[in-house]
């Protein structure tokens, strides 16, 4: 039977990748990908998991949720990783779908409609989980499973010396979330910055003439050069990727049960993921958190699971 899931995200490159694998894969029973403001403005990362989705010809195609500006966004970022439109500035073409609904009131729904079977994969900032979960009072003890893609352990940050991006952007949300009663599994910076991948990466891809394979090409080139020209780096990360291979493939992952926190307020922390590691823990426990990963195994993983969008 495979597991219904529902993934929240904001494309974003490493976004994109993450869902060609969830897509294609028999294991996953994709209901509905929901987009979030992150990488990109609202109606631009709705349009992105669109243009992922009309790109790659799933078997099967999910809902949509549309992504709305959250309330108080963050300041904008001199880096632009993902493009000035989230998807390496190609400029994919949409066609126009009517009757679309938010993706709060289609997580709601979509949950609802299973109860205790669904796993909610977040991928972008949280601002839709806490939205659905005010929208819905009872969701929280409905939702089987959140795994979500964010914060530190380390407190090393990537967008600011103490924050993760996807935590930065919406703190409050991610707060409601980490103490909402749900299950949930964090896969934090700590873990995914340890899975690089260097150009051979590309080669390993779908053929070109697959549209698979050539949507992945455009995009990870794109990638390849910007953090080559950006930052000298040969390598990079795709961290949503690693997340989606949590739900693949947890036993190539360790995780602990940990108490975990949001700075929303501090001048030099906010976005900062706290987490209760004294000798003596007092916070209350909340989420198992993934410490350890089987970095060759993930990224075999990765290309095989790729491989099934180019068949
Ligand atoms: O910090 C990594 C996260 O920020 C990933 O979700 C990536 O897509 C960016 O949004
Ligand atoms: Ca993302």
């Amino acid at each position: 039977m495979a597991r219904k899931v529902i993934i929240d995200c904001d494309p974003g490159i490493d976004d994109a990748v993450a869902l060609c694998l969830a897509l294609f894969d028999p294991r996953l029973e994709v209901l509905a990908v929901t987009a979030t403001e992150g990488n990109a403005s609202a109606d631009q990362t709705t349009r992105n998991v669109q243009a992922v989705i009309e790109q790659l010809d799933p078997p099967r195609y999910p809902r949509l949720g549309v992504a709305s500006p959250i309330e108080i966004p963050p300041p904008t970022f001199a880096w632009k990783l993902h493009g000035n439109d989230g998807l390496a500035d190609i400029g994919y073409r949409v066609s126009e779908l009517h009757h679309q609904h938010l993706s709060e009131k289609v997580i709601c729904d979509v949950v609802r409609s299973s109860p205790d079977q669904v796993t909610i994969i977040a991928l972008g900032p949280l601002t839709n989980l806490a939205r659905a979960l005010r929208r819905d009072p009872e969701l929280a003890t409905m939702i089987g499973q959140i795994i979500m893609m964010g914060g530190t352990v380390d407190g090393i940050g990537n967008v600011t010396p103490t924050a993760e991006f996807n935590i930065y952007y919406d703190p409050e949300s991610a707060r409601t979330v980490f103490q909402s009663a749900t299950t949930k599994t964090l896969v934090p910076l700590d873990v995914t910055r340890k899975v690089t991948l260097f150009l051979d990466f590309v080669d390993q891809l779908p053929e070109e003439t697959s549209r698979a394979g050539k949507f992945l090409r455009d995009i990870l080139t794109y990638s390849f050069r910007v953090h080559r020209q950006n930052f000298g780096m040969e390598g990079i990360q795709l961290h949503d990727v690693v997340a989606i291979m949590l739900a693949l493939h947890p036993e190539l992952f360790e995780t602990e049960p940990m108490a975990g926190d949001v700075e929303t307020q501090g001048e030099l922390t906010k976005g900062a993921t706290v987490f209760d590691r004294r000798p003596r823990p007092e916070w209350q426990q909340n989420m198992e958190v993934a410490t350890l990963v089987d970095v060759p195994a993930v990224i075999d993983g990765m290309i095989r699971g790729l491989r099934l969008a180019g068949t």
